[in-house]
């Protein structure tokens, strides 16, 4: 589970909009729903673009699947469509908001055509019907 920028101000970032949970406890409700499904989960975040290339390269042999939460970068990242391309494993987007709801420039993803899937909209329970659906496939 791989999270992008600005998503470590969880908790104080736009309450309304994104929840009052931390990272952290984002990080505990992830951990214990793979417990539940029987896979392991491993969460990272990063708010450098670069850094996230260099953690989905890092994927390759330690991952079977991944959720990843980009930020804005989903929006414009050519860099990281390229990696998700680049390191064929499955990958699923996340949003924590519904981005269809919102500002038109969030109504696009640049990821989206190199992910299996994407999931948006249902705040937390987004990463554990990710989850589910990459312990299911
Ligand atoms: C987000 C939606 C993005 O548009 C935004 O830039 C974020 C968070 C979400 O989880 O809803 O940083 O990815």
């Amino acid at each position: 589970m791989l999270n992008g920028p600005n998503l470590n101000l969880l908790g104080t970032r736009e309450p309304a909009i994104y929840g009052t949970r931390t990272l952290a406890e984002l990080d505990s409700f992830c951990t214990a729903v793979g417990r539940d499904l029987g896979i392991d989960v491993r969460c990272a975040q990063h708010n450098g673009e670069g850094e996230l290339v260099d953690a989905l390269h890092a994927a390759r042999g330690s991952a079977d699947g991944i959720v990843l939460n980009a930020g804005a970068y989903t929006h414009y990242s050519y860099a990281i469509r390229d990696a998700i391309a680049g390191i064929a494993i499955p990958t699923i987007e996340v949003h924590l908001s519904n981005v269809f709801a919102r500002d038109a420039f969030r109504a696009t993803s640049v990821l989206a055509a190199v992910c299996i899937g994407s999931i948006s909209g249902f705040g937390e329970r987004t990463y554990a019907l990710a989850l589910r659906a990459l312990a299911e496939r």
